[in-house]
């Protein structure tokens, strides 16, 4: 099976608050695994999202082993261990690895310049939070022992901050103009204009999270950032033919059809079940014409777009290998 984003190292996965992002990042990273990849599954500065979804304890600022990608076609798969990672560890980990400030760097710590370097300006957070990102995907010496992937998936901020948060350069602009930081900021844009780099949405169907997906391409287009694929997530189930979903619409169902296939269910039907399904089935048939407009704006946003369906029981591991597959069958990965 060939993939959409075959040269792509970095995939980052942004969106608007609540639409998906870190259940989307976790399938993604599925299945990554899932053709014999090994990956990084990284969450900044979240609220422990990947250790909830795949049932362990938090997740310390260390790369740990989470999950495997399931096996196909006889195909050995990749195994995708996880990191979580927050400013005050990433200076202490770049302390000590650029400037050998080991025990140093605790002390630091202990005064609270840690705290204080990492609050005294906003971007200095990001620029912290990214700097750990490069360094999985473009691992060096100086990281003795660390595993070399082949792909990194980010759970990243969401769209409103996703330029801001990649634009190291824009951020660092005031800070450093010349020296080591300048020059790292500057290596670390050059991977995320890569075409090594992509930034994919997750959406619903629905007008506001749909409208901010097309904001976003635009300014990732401006800032000269590589935009994914769209990630339609939570679809509502498609079985019932237009004809059908128009006479719900209107109201105009065969009661006497329904009240009849229940009762052949073996239901004991009365008026008011008859009446609640109606109301149901309407309702259904409203969201549905609501999703379709969507589906046709993202479909002219023109760039790949892929979706998972809404899991009624909601998400469990399971859950996660079956949106994994689901995204693996539409050449996301
Ligand atoms: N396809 C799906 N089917 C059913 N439930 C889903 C699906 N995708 C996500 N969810 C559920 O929706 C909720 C939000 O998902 P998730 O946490 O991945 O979103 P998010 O964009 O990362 O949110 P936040 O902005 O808070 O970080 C979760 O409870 C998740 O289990
Ligand atoms: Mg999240």
């Amino acid at each position: 099976m060939s993939s959409d984003w075959p040269g792509v190292r970095l995939h980052v996965v942004t969106g608007k608050g609540g639409t998906g992002k870190s259940t989307v990042a976790a399938a993604l990273a599925l299945a990554l695994a899932a053709q014999g990849k090994d990956v990084l599954l990284c969450e900044v500065e979240g609220r422990q999202g990947i250790a909830r979804m795949f049932d362990v304890d938090p997740l310390p600022y260390a790369e740990r082993r989470i999950a495997t990608g399931l096996v196909s076609n006889g195909a050995p798969a990749g195994v995708v261990h996880a990191l979580h990672i927050d400013a005050e560890s990433a200076l202490m980990e770049y302390l000590s690895m650029y400037y050998r400030l080991g025990r140093a760097g605790r002390a630091l710590d202990r005064f609270g310049v840690i705290e204080f370097a990492t609050t005294i300006a906003p971007g200095v957070r990001d620029v912290l939070l990214t700097g750990k990102v490069y360094e999985a995907v473009q691992r060096n010496s100086r990281n003795k022992g660390a595993i070399d992937y082949d792909a990194v998936v980010l759970d990243a901020p969401p769209t409103g901050r996703i330029t801001p948060f990649l634009n190291v350069s824009d951020e660092l602009a005031g800070l450093a103009k010349v020296g080591p930081i300048k020059n790292q900021a500057d290596t670390m844009m050059t991977l995320f204009r890569s075409p090594r780099t992509a930034v994919h949405f997750v959406t619903v169907l629905e007008e506001m999270p749909v409208q901010e997906t097309a904001d976003g391409i635009a300014h990732l287009h401006e800032a000269g950032l590589p935009v994914g694929g769209v990630v339609v997530n939570q679809v509502r189930p498609r079985d019932l033919r237009v004809k059908d979903l128009a006479a719900a619409r209107k109201g105009g169902l065969d009661r006497g059809a329904i009240r009849s296939d229940l009762e052949v269910a073996g239901v004991e039907v009365t008026d008011g079940l008859v009446d609640g399904l109606l109301d149901q089935a309407r309702d259904h048939a409203i969201r549905r014409a609501l999703e379709d407009a969507q589906r046709t704006l993202v479909k002219g946003m023109g760039v790949p777009s892929y979706e998972l369906p809404r899991l009624s029981a909601g998400i469990d591991l399971g859950s996660l290998y079956e949106l994994a597959a689901a995204l693996r069958d539409q050449g996301m990965a």
